[in-house]
């Protein structure tokens, strides 16, 4: 219980109501003359905020403004994202946050989240003592070695757990208050911030990986001692760092890795519903990547075991998959290859040519995740046309310039044939009196799903199941009349209901997998409900604890 009064109140972002104390309110908390004498509504309070917004010339200004809102009112700033998720995801993440962390040390304004460096060693877990709330479920931590497609931002990179987190709440009603934003200070090599006035960051260059990795273990060792209900979700480690410490920890503690585990989940989401409109399963496709990095292989794995669920074994699940890389096509002659795609190097003769792999494969689906725009060419795409009826194209790499191709490409060059979806959101394609709609694999259908099952359930592990399940719900929660327009995701208009659902759905999976710590609901659907987070003001009196 807290004693909190007048100026306090108002200065306290989770009390804050602005202009929305009634006179009852204001007599108790001593609030007479600090507050405007009227008494406004939350959509009233958002309509001067959606005023003040339209003032602002960019969406760097727009994203400044609004958590400047957040460090103020709490609940306005929720009221405002969940208002319009569509219009705002963009500017309280991707893109605009990848701009906003390039700039975090020169717009930085108040303290958010924690910052653990690794002088601190020996001392973490009195560190974590010092966070205000003792129930923390969900820490979303980097070391910032490689935020979105920027590479090593150093501490510029806190702007991507702060936005992730406001993920959970924004799309899928995970209260704010169990939410810690973490970054771990280990150095950058980043020349640019080392020599930066206004880098907020150690002025060091990085360790070697097993000082940081002992300073990693003593992180998630005193987050189980001192959060003992807490996952781990990690976010923006180098590719090498991602897979090794998700190998590391994910059979000992509640963790996951979004980059890993949820990006896999959503392009498997997109894989279901093209095979869906073909009147297909999964394991009667053919899958060729242009790619074999940390994204085409987290995928290519979490679509085997799928494949494992639908009857195949992992060898067979195996089988339908090939990758390309830089250096062509992964076959079992090729000498450069690590372990983890060697289960995707099949007999075959060794090859540089794409299209060439193409005629001789004979994929239904191709999947561009190799970083490079463009790599899907007009003789690609008409070369998967020829084979055929319905081409599935997911041309995942981002930003824009980056796609494999673009979607007016992919529908024009397959003649209106192709299935198409990105990695970033593209406008409706009109093409030969249709009109097309092409879906974006964006990981917000699936990370704020799984924590919202995991905040309701408890759970003590985060498994890949659960991704798979997840993006089978996801994939299920697309209507049947935007389906045969082509489109692979649900409306982004909806998102709290989609995540509702999938919530549901993981939640039940937790449960019959014995891994919840809370006793089984008999509707899984309204457990979840009673768990959302209602961007509502409550009535406060003199002795409330918060809004
Ligand atoms: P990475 O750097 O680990 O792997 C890139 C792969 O592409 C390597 O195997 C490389 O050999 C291959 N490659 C590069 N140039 C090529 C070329 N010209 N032809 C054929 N292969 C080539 O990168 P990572 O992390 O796997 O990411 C790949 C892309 O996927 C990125 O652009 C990223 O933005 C995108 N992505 C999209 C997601 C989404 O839509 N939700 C999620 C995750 C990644």
């Amino acid at each position: 219980m807290s004693n909190v009064h007048g100026i306090d109140v108002l200065r306290d972002p989770k009390r804050n109501k602005s202009t929305a104390f009634n006179e009852e309110e204001k007599q108790a908390l001593g609030l007479v003359g600090l507050v405007p004498d009227v008494t406004e509504n939350e959509d009233l309070q958002l309509r001067r905020v959606n005023l003040q917004l339209a003032q602002k010339p960019t969406d760097l200004e727009r994203y400044i403004y609004l958590i400047n809102l957040l460090d103020h009112n709490e609940t306005l700033f929720y009221r405002t994202v969940m208002s319009d998720p569509a219009r705002f995801l963009p500017i309280v993440y991707d893109p605009t946050i990848g701009e906003a962390c390039l700039k975090f040390g020169h717009i930085y304004r108040q303290a958010r989240g924690m910052y653990l460096s690794i002088t601190r060693r020996g001392k973490v877990k009195e560190v974590l003592k010092n966070w205000p709330e003792k129930d923390v479920r969900f820490i979303c931590v980097t070391d910032a070695g490689r935020i979105l497609g920027l590479g090593d931002l150093g501490a510029n990179g806190m702007g991507i757990p702060i936005g992730k987190l406001q993920l959970y709440t924004a799309c899928a009603g995970v209260p704010p208050q169990y939410l810690l934003p973490m970054y771990l200070d280990a150095g950058t090599n980043n020349e640019q911030y080392l020599h930066d006035p206004l880098y907020l960051g150690m002025r060091k260059t990085r360790p070697a990986t097993d000082e940081l990795y002992s300073f990693v273990d003593e992180f998630v060792q005193a987050v189980q001692e001192v959060f003992p209900k807490c996952c781990i979700h990690f976010e923006d480690w180098t590719g090498v760092d991602a897979v090794h410490l998700l190998q590391r920890y994910r059979d000992k503690y509640c963790v996951y890795n979004d980059d890993v585990q949820g990006t896999a989940g959503i392009v498997l989401a997109g894989m279901i519903n093209a095979a869906k409109i073909k009147g297909k399963k999964l394991s009667d496709e053919r899958y060729l990547f242009l790619g074999a990095g940390s994204a085409g292989i987290g995928l290519a794995d979490l679509l085997c075991s799928a494949m494992t669920q639908e009857g195949l074994s992992r060898k067979e699940a195996q089988s339908h998959v090939y990758m390309f890389d830089i250096n062509g096509l992964l076959e079992d002659t090729r000498k450069d290859l690590v372990d983890f795609q060697k289960p995707y190097a099949h007999k075959h003769s060794p090859t540089r040519d794409f299209v060439a792999a193409i005629e001789s494969i004979k994929p239904t689906t191709i999947i561009g995740v190799s970083t490079v725009g463009g790599t899907f060419t007009q003789k690609v795409i008409e070369a998967i046309s020829r084979i055929n009826d319905r081409p599935v194209i997911l041309a995942l790499s981002n930003p824009t310039e980056h796609a494999e191709c673009t979607p007016e490409q992919a529908y024009t060059w397959s003649k209106g044939k192709a299935i198409y979806a990105a990695g970033v959101q593209f406008p409706p394609v009109h093409y030969d009196g249709q009109t097309f709609l092409p879906g974006q694999a964006n990981n917000f259908y699936i990370f704020p799903a799984i924590g919202m099952a995991v905040f309701a359930t408890v759970s003590s592990r985060v498994t890949d199941e659960m991704f798979i399940e997840a993006a089978r719900a996801v994939a299920d929660l697309v209507p049947a009349d935007l389906l045969k327009q082509g489109l692979l995701y649900p409306l982004q208009s909806n998102i709290l209901e989609t995540e509702i659902q999938t919530a549901a759905r993981v939640a039940k999976l937790i449960f019959d997998s014995g891994l919840a710590r809370v006793a089984r609901p008999a509707d899984m659907v309204a457990f979840i409900r009673d768990h959302v987070y209602k961007p509502e003001y409550k009535i406060q009196s003199a002795r409330s604890t918060a809004a």
